[in-house]
């Protein structure tokens, strides 16, 4: 028996650091925000042992592959001997601050969850989540959430999320770690949390430009000065951002994604021509909300299966 389901990116809308934990780690406060941009997952039940094959060769087909991982916590949480075999049809740039390879391990616990009828939902998960990364958790709920300590804490966040998503991938290799030591050398930024803010003061659509464009993201001036190149693509983007009056532009995670909201198509449309006049390729998308999150979790069949 095979399934297939979907496994979405996400954004930061605003990241904040806060402090430092005892691990060593940051502590940040950040802002989740899914986007329709997906991978595809076909977990299938074998006889024995965890296998994983992609379609894109930068995604490890053994144990430092987090959806690996997670099969394996689940063959224990569940005690059960049967294998699993996960194809992943990969769509989310990797290494790009999106997610990508948190959203697939928390879709295999998802997913084994409901094939094995386990019933263990987003609190029974929570643990093997956070223990397979930080990023993990949020997964495990999609749609826009405050997240805490390394980002694993998370509160589901009660707002309906609107506007256009204009996706721009940076250049690969940009090192999380690297952005974090780069970043621990400068002073924290002083004054009062953004995010903070926009919690007192959620987008209606009234307030969406006021609310939403005021988040920003502490690790951008650190992922910046790590990557040159990074740094001339964010000069392009916040360039176009201005012009075509986006509500918010920033970058995602610890980089190298950027993003541009919008409250029209046509202002994203023209946003995407600048960009790909500069020789820059960008992707639209949407939000996802908690609820289509869930809806849009499995692929009702017919579908035929992923290759090879
Ligand atoms: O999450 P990931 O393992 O990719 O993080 C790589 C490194 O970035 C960590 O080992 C740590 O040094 C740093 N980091 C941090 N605080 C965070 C996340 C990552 O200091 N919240």
């Amino acid at each position: 028996m095979k399934r297939r389901f979907r496994s979405f990116a996400k954004v930061n809308l605003g990241l904040e650091v806060v402090g430092k934990l005892r691990s060593g780690y940051h502590e940040l406060k950040t802002v989740f925000a899914t986007l329709s941009l997906h991978d595809m997952l076909e977990i299938a039940e074998t006889k024995s042992g965890v296998f994983v094959r992609s379609d894109h060769e930068g995604v490890p087909d053994d144990e430092s592959n987090l959806a690996h991982r997670a099969a394996v916590l689940m063959q224990k949480l569940a005690r059960r001997k049967s294998g699993v075999s996960i194809r992943i049809r990969k769509r989310i740039p990797i290494g790009g601050g999106l997610g990508g390879g948190s959203s697939n391990a928390a879709a295999v616990l998802r997913g084994l969850d409901l094939m094995w009828k386990l019933n263990l939902g987003p609190a029974g998960l929570l643990e093997a989540a956070s223990s397979l990364g930080a990023d993990v958790p949020y997964f495990l709920f999609g749609g826009l959430a405050l997240g805490l300590g390394r980002g694993d804490r998370i509160h589901p966040l009660d707002i309906e999320l609107r506007g256009k998503v204009l996706l721009v991938s940076g250049p690969a290799g940009l090192s999380t770690a690297a952005v974090f030591r780069r970043f621990a050398t400068r002073r924290a930024a002083p004054g009062k949390s953004r995010i903070d803010l926009f919690l007192g003061n959620p987008p209606t659509d009234r307030v969406f430009r006021q609310s939403v464009g005021t988040l920003r993201n502490d690790l951008e001036r650190a992922a910046l000065q790590e990557s040159p190149p990074l740094a001339e693509l964010a000069r392009l983007v916040r360039q176009v951002a201005r012009r075509r009056e986006a509500v918010h532009a920033t970058m995602s995670g610890s980089g190298s994604s950027y993003f541009l909201l919008f409250e029209d198509a046509t202002a994203l449309t023209r946003a995407a021509l600048d960009l790909r006049t500069a020789g820059v390729k960008s992707r639209r998308c949407s939000f996802v909300s908690r609820r289509a999150y869930e809806r849009r979790f499995e692929v009702p069949r017919p579908w035929t299966s992923l290759k090879p």
